[in-house]
């Protein structure tokens, strides 16, 4: 698919059967036309992720690209330490996390997740850029959410359609460390639909985020027992490797995902080789999730997390 604006040319690549797709011949340094605006919104919905390679931004220009597609908020509720004069940028810095989180990882999370679920208004879409990488290993992989609920059973898509999964901070970090306080002293959490309807497109996504979902096990009305046995099955489902993409990244990579219809994951191969692995997300303010017959998420605790 090739799109032409004045002399800025984009090329749409899908990478696999049902998620992903690179797009060249864009400089995300802008200004960006407005039909190559669109253009870039459509294939983030038709694709769900998409990728741009040696793109030559630094936090300033990554903020204005995302800014492009909505309000661009604080960096993450629960950061304290965004890059200064950034309050919107999150560093997914290796070297931070044996303070944060208490222990040595890749990345802050090695579990699928859609991103900060636990809020009642998740983002909408998330940009991530690559500057230190690994010599290999530190992939992540994203799974296309509607692909995997329109893989249910019809019968199974009835019942999903009509239960809520409380979504919260896991306790993924070590007792202590300033994550585990800063969750202690303020966890979000939430009930949403496990099915969503994108506002844009229409599409309903299996809306499981394991990340979120997977420490006190919690589906409305049933025992964390039987909770635990239904969130298990959907996050198998959700992340079937039919549905997804692995990214190879490489400095001044930068991925694009829509954060209604899709889970990602960091994959955790690269911990233990002792090399850096820096990168630096934004995202665009969301609205909170309707379900199938227009139920909303519901805030068990927590606000709106609003950008500018
Ligand atoms: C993220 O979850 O936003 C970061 C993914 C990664 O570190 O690859």
């Amino acid at each position: 698919m090739t799109v032409t604006d004045h002399a800025i040319s984009l090329d749409v690549s899908p990478s696999t059967g049902h998620i992903g797709a690179e797009i060249s011949g864009v400089d995300l340094r802008g200004p960006l036309e407005s039909a190559v605006v669109e253009e870039i919104r459509q294939a983030l919905h038709t694709h769900k992720v998409i990728f741009f390679r040696d793109q030559q931004i630094g936090h300033a220009e990554q903020i204005a690209f995302t800014r492009l597609f909505g309000k661009v908020t604080p960096a993450h509720p629960h950061e304290e330490n965004p890059p200064e004069g950034f309050p919107e940028i999150l560093p997914i810095d290796n070297r931070r996390y044996e303070t944060n989180l208490g222990r040595k990882r890749t990345s802050y999370d090695h579990s699928w997740h859609t991103d900060i679920t636990a809020l009642v208004n998740p983002p909408a879409a998330s940009v991530l850029r690559a500057e230190i990488l690994p010599p290999y290993g530190g992939d992540t992989a994203w799974t296309n959410l509607v692909a995997a609920y329109e893989g249910l059973p019809k019968e199974l898509r009835d019942f999903v359609d009509t239960i809520d999964i409380k979504h919260q901070f896991a306790p993924r970090a070590v007792e202590g460390s300033q994550r585990a306080r800063k969750v202690a002293e303020a966890n979000l959490v939430t009930y949403h639909p496990a099915v969503r309807v994108h506002p844009v497109t229409g599409e309903r996504a299996l809306f499981v985020s394991p990340g979120f979902t997977r420490g006190p096990r919690e589906i409305r009305g049933f025992s964390p027992d039987q909770s635990g046995k239904i969130l298990e099955l959907l996050w198998q489902e959700a992340t079937r490797t039919e549905y997804t993409v692995r990214f190879r990244w490489a400095p001044g990579s930068v991925a694009f995902w829509d954060n209604r219809a899709t889970a990602h994951l960091a994959i955790a191969d690269a911990g233990h080789l002792g090399h850096d692995r820096v990168l630096y997300r934004t995202t665009v303010e969301g609205d909170v999730p309707k379900g199938v017959d227009g139920r909303e998420s519901e805030s068990i605790s927590g606000q709106l997390f609003l950008g500018s």
